[in-house]
């Protein structure tokens, strides 16, 4: 058997067409500008280019793109008041503070002294909180486009067994809170698993989400399984030449692909998607600000 390949890019180009539309007729019905702020702290080169893409894609969709760069060695007392500012700004309606920060800043204190309702990235402590009890919250960018994939393949995915492989705050838990509301028998499962190859095969729904290049084997995928792969690793690629490298996944995908029923590629996969969803919280964001229903086809 051959997969289907689950085209993330064609995907993440339809939600951010979605958001577009939602933005001409908040403008033009309403008179609003749905707005991001970004905040960038220091010059690590990859958060530059997320933040770029960002900022680029969020003005294509109509919408104000504030960006915030600080020097690395801004005190965190500095960031704080600026998301104090950024809270308060009614011309904002999201804010991503970007992550990693530098170590002398408490991360968690940051996200933290986010309002909320303008936590786009679904970090604070009372989205996590809200997600976990069924509740309207702002849910984290990968898991939301992860569903809207998975949503879209299966139409409803309840009684389905699902495995996310990974536990993290960022994805994996988000990510199995998501599978749960929608009525999926979920195992969250990790390095430490014991017979891990085992528990993945039972998956009709596998989701990687561990960080380790091509950890998962296409022995390990159940016939007809759908895999969503999280990863994105950089290896080095020596066939295409000295010091080359080129990007794969958590899941070892020539192998997968023959097994699977569906696939989300390395790139081209779940990694646009992640963008598109942030620009989705931010309309979503700004259309409950304004008490106007919720963005249809946007939320999760
Ligand atoms: N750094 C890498 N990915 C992310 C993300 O989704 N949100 C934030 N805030 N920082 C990141």
């Amino acid at each position: 058997m051959s997969a289907k390949i689950i085209d993330g890019k064609a995907f993440a180009a339809e939600v951010r067409e979605k958001v577009a539309g939602h933005v001409s007729r908040l403008k033009e019905v309403h008179g609003i500008t749905p707005g991001l702020a970004v905040v960038l702290v220091g010059d690590d080169p990859a958060s530059e280019v997320y933040v770029r893409n960002k900022g680029k894609q969020t003005l294509e969709a109509g919408m104000n793109s504030y960006e915030h760069k600080l020097p690395e060695d801004t005190p965190e007392a500095d960031l704080l008041a600026l998301v104090k500012q950024l809270n308060a700004d009614p011309a904002v309606h999201g804010i991503l503070v970007q992550l990693p920060l530098p170590q002398h800043i408490d991360e968690e204190k940051v996200i933290n002294a986010i309002t909320p309702d303008k936590d786009v990235d679904g970090f604070h402590i009372l989205n996590v909180g809200l997600l976990g009890t069924g509740q309207k919250a702002m849910v984290p960018c990968t898991p939301l486009g992860c569903l809207m994939m998975l949503r879209d393949h299966h139409g409803s995915l309840s009684g389905l067994n699902a495995v996310v492989v990974g536990r993290s705050n960022i994805v994996g838990k988000p990510m199995a809170q998501l599978l749960l509301r929608d009525s999926c028998t979920v195992t969250i499962a990790h390095s430490r698993t014991k017979d891990l190859a085992d528990v993945c095969r039972r998956a009709d729904i596998l989701v990687a989400a561990v960080g380790r290049p091509q950890m998962i084997p296409g022995d390990w995928v159940k016939p007809g399984a759908t895999v969503i792969d999280v990863g994105i690793n950089r290896i080095p690629a020596p066939e295409k030449g000295e010091g080359k490298t080129r990007l794969v996944g958590d899941v070892e995908f020539d192998s997968a692909a023959q097994v699977a029923g569906a696939i989300t590629p390395v790139p081209g996969g779940v990694g646009p998607m992640t963008i598109a969803c942030l620009l989705a919280n931010t309309v979503t964001a700004c259309c409950r600000a304004n008490n106007l229903p919720e963005p249809e086809g946007l939320t999760a």
